[in-house]
């Protein structure tokens, strides 16, 4: 059995995430963990809520709120809508807690140990309109890179390149719109990156397989100039994970936090903390998961992000790693994806445009969407949704080919034989062809999943799907029935059978009407189909089963133009 970690790219706390965030990171991430379970792997599936920063006192002061109770409510309230997207972490933490705290001051400790953490006395931007250093993501500009007129003081959005709010040319505050700003001087810590440009350099170059977006957005930051610049880790803000050096105070640093992008990273390490201990276990149970010196070293790491996020994953939160000088667990592996469009334009948390992950649950059930957005994932470039595509695709895909199937083979089933598996007849040609065929395709939908190819992997499962109800199309039961009924009865096992394994295949994509379809064959074998034929005769002769409700009921036209229209604006 091997041993997987898995982490998808943690949500800010400020709000509901947009179908384009669900997609560029928890959505993939968890075909992916369920995926590995369903192989009989072991898996540690981590997430959890980014809370600390600006905008989550922004959000906060605006919701007027407490912003430690603001924080702790957004997180219920986000749990609640990844549960309803059946997003199957192991724990969903949170990067307030105290084991986040614990374990960022001590990364910070052994990085000043090391020689790897500088003082600086920083010039920084402070409005005086708004009475107050505007931290990095609060000022905006032109980008000094691409020209971008929206870029924030810390990441130029268009570009991805990692900015100094003091970079940008004509700077203004992104809260009152204020170009009052002046520089004043503040004392920070300073992760000396630049000393790590050739360890990094000689890391990323061995990772010869990694997606070409992820090695691309890397290398770039690490060959240009000053894309490893030294960055700060400290700001002036209330809320965050005081500035300590592993248990003992720092001196000069008193009343300022860790930036958020320095502590969040590690809630990756501190989430699986936190399991353990929600789960009555001791340290070693997730130390197991991250120290090579303690089991970590049969781990495969993956992570999951948008592009945007790529380089904190392959410069800074490695640095941290590599300089604390201890046996942590390097990432082996990270999937990165480009964004998704809403309609004609981006969907934007800021503007409120697109789908937010709550509407889209109470519209229709987390299947449609997970099934249309991981088959148009924006792998290779941006993908753009719209609501005619969305309907076609789940249309088709989902209720025509798939949910007829299942509704065809187990209605007639009952009509000829009643709701039992029919016993009689044997395999012949038409079925050992497509047992071969099933069996090609399954290995290829295997390979792409092992290789976190999305669309390729949901193209495979869809002709999965097409070759039973090719099968069943020319087998035709309910002629064979006519004449030989004996031949009939093994056409109809074959196609419960299938019902059975598409539910195991599907699992990943669809896993409540996996569940549902499961359930309703009378059966709780989810083992993986290594040998197509034996698992196409798990359900035997007498086997009960009923037949499903409607898996998938198509989307009408009235229903599309309807919610095209109810989403057109902003949300408010
Ligand atoms: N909250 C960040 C974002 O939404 C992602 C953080 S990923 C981290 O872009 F784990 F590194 F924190
Ligand atoms: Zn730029």
């Amino acid at each position: 059995m091997a041993r997987f970690l898995i982490t998808s790219a943690l949500p800010y706390i400020n709000g509901i995430k947009h179908l384009g965030n669900l997609v560029g990171s928890q959505l993939p991430a968890d075909l992916y963990a369920r995926y590995q379970r369903g192989r009989g792997n072991e898996v540690m599936f981590i997430c959890a809520t980014d809370e600390h920063g600006t905008p989550a006192e922004l959000a906060a002061a605006k919701a007027g709120k407490p912003v430690a109770e603001y924080c702790a409510e957004l997180h219920e309230v986000q749990a609640g809508i990844a549960r309803g997207f059946g997003l199957s972490f192991d724990h969903f933490g949170r990067s307030s807690s105290p084991q986040n705290r614990q374990l960022t001051q001590h990364f910070a400790g052994r990085l000043a140990e090391a020689g790897l953490i500088e003082d600086v006395v920083e010039k920084q931007m402070y409005s005086n309109a708004d009475g107050r250093f505007l931290p990095d993501r609060y000022i905006e500009g032109t980008c000094p890179n691409c020209g971008y007129d929206r870029a924030r003081g810390d990441q130029c959005e268009n570009c991805t390149k990692q900015l100094d709010p003091t970079d940008l040319i004509n700077p203004r505050s992104a809260i009152s719109g204020s170009t009052d700003l002046e520089v004043r001087e503040t004392k920070h810590l300073f992760l000396r990156q630049s000393a790590m440009r050739d360890q990094l350099t000689a890391w990323i170059d061995q990772k010869t397989d990694w997606p070409v977006l992820t090695t691309s957005i890397a290398k770039k930051w690490l060959n240009d100039g000053d894309g490893l610049q030294d960055r700060g880790i400290t700001r002036d803000l209330d809320w965050g994970i005081p500035v300590r050096k592993g248990t003992e105070d720092w001196p000069g640093m008193e009343g300022k936090v860790f930036y958020v992008w320095f502590d969040a990273p590690i809630e990756y390490i501190a989430a699986t903390a936190e399991w353990a201990e929600a789960q009555g276990l001791d340290a070693s149970a997730w130390r197991r998961w991250w120290r090579t010196d303690e089991g970590a070293d049969d781990v495969r790491y993956v992570q999951f992000m948008g592009k945007d996020n790529v380089p904190f994953h392959t410069l800074s939160f490695p640095a941290t790693i590599m300089g604390s000088g201890e046996p942590w667990k390097l990432v082996d592996y990270i999937k990165s994806f480009n964004y998704l469009n809403y309609d004609g334009g981006q969907f934007s948390t800021t503007q409120g445009r697109g789908v937010f992950m709550d509407q889209a649950l109470s519209i229709l059930p987390a299947d449609y969407w997970r099934w249309w957005l991981l088959s148009h994932a924006p792998e290779s470039s941006d993908s753009e949704f719209t609501w005619e595509n969305f309907q076609t695709s789940a249309n088709k895909d989902l209720a025509d080919v798939l949910g007829n199937f299942v509704s065809r083979i187990t209605k007639f089933c009952r009509s000829k034989f009643g709701e039992v598996v029919p016993e009689g007849g044997h395999h012949g040609p038409a079925e050992d062809t497509l047992i071969a065929e099933l069996t090609t395709r399954i290995r290829a939908y295997e390979a792409n999943m092992d290789a976190m190819e999305l669309r390729k992997s949901a193209a495979e499962l869809r002709a999965i799907w097409v070759a039973g109800n090719e099968y069943l199309q020319s087998a035709a039961p309910w002629a064979t029935f006519k004449t030989d009924p004996e031949q009939a009865a093994a056409q109809v096992r074959l196609g419960l059978n299938l019902i059975r394994l598409y539910a195991v295949l599907s699992r990943p994509f669809i896993p409540d009407a996996a569940a549902a379809t499961m359930a309703a064959m009378g059966c709780d074998d989810w083992s993986w189909p290594e040998d197509v034929a034996g698992a196409l005769a798990a359900l035997a002769p007498g086997h009960a089963f009923t037949v499903p409700e409607v898996m998938f009921r198509k989307i009408t036209d009235e229903e599309r133009e309807d919610w095209q229209t109810r989403f057109a604006g902003v949300r408010t």
